[in-house]
């Protein structure tokens, strides 16, 4: 398989740290204009295996052309809304980790009616929650109510609306500043709805999902928790991450959701 990769971040080399035993013949990486050098650079250190079988390419005309058979991207919100109905017009799946874009109900329609079009799929992956198999499975019965509750220290509040009314520095309690619907979670903390985002989509949708934001002091990590009440199930679902020994802001189980994505792709089984 040859696989594209848009972003070479956090979640992007974490992956690539991951794919040295997976068949994959070539790989290509999309990155910002200028960051080739030092992206070559960085996955040398990080794997010479999977450095020998990749290109790195800083324009995404470079990157159709290399017709990757298979893409995941990992940059972020801009990077969908820019490439991402270009990759799904031209045939070629595409797995969204910056699930959160897909809130932008415009966004996406396009890239639905995109990938309708290059009979392709856009493929979200679970990312930092879990669970969106029974969620998915159970929505076409109707009648879902889930309330999630996303859990993070004060300081991953910092730069959020949240910081302009609270001194996440002194919070010395647990703070629960945001309730309201997945659709005006991610309008209000974009940079944190992917989980919410997620929940929504393979579930009731954005505005049946009811978001608790929270800061609470004692979280060494982000956690996640939701409840589900449909007519066929209810469903608990509690979510501690472990967060990437190079960086506390990625959950490693985000990174494995986008490695199952491939391994599914390549493998006799998918799961
Ligand atoms: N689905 C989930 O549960 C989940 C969990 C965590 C993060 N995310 C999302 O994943 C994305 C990546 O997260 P991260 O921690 O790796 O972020 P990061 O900032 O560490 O890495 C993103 C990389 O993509 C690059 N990039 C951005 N726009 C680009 C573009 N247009 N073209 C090429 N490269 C571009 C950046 O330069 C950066 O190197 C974010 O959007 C984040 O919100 C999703």
């Amino acid at each position: 398989m040859h696989l594209g990769v848009i972003g070479f971040g956090n979640i992007g080399q974490e992956l690539f740290m991951l794919l040295s035993d997976l068949e994959l013949v070539r790989l290509t990486v999309l990155v910002r204009p200028g960051r080739i050098e030092t992206a070559v650079e960085k996955l040398e250190s990080l794997s010479q295996t999977v450095a020998a079988r990749t290109t790195f390419v800083d324009d995404i005309g470079a990157f159709l052309a290399a017709q990757p058979s298979f893409v995941v991207e990992t940059a972020g919100h801009d990077a969908v809304l820019n490439y991402g109905a270009d990759i799904l017009k031209s045939g070629t799946d595409l797995v969204v980790v910056s699930i959160g874009a897909l809130a932008d109900a415009a966004l996406h329609d396009t890239l639905v009616a995109a990938a309708r079009k290059g009979k392709a799929r856009m493929i979200l992956p679970s990312g930092a929650v879990g669970g969106l198999d029974i969620l998915a499975g159970l929505a076409p019965a109707g009648d879902m109510q889930l309330r999630y509750f996303g859990t993070k220290p004060p300081k991953a509040w910092v730069g959020t609306p949240v910081a302009q009314n609270v001194d996440l520095d002194t919070l010395d309690h647990v703070l629960e500043f945001f309730h309201g619907t997945a659709r005006e979670a991610a309008s209000a903390y974009p940079k944190n709805a992917n989980v919410a985002a997620a929940l929504a989509l393979a579930g009731g949708g954005f505005d049946a999902t009811q978001v608790t934001l929270i800061a609470d002091p004692a979280a060494t990590g982000n956690s996640h928790r939701y409840e589900l009440i449909s007519p066929l199930a209810t469903v608990s679902v509690d979510i501690a991450n472990k967060a990437s020994g190079g960086n506390v802001k990625t959950s490693l189980a985000t990174v494995y959701s986008v490695l199952r994505e491939i391994r599914n792709r390549l493998g006799p089984i998918a799961i």
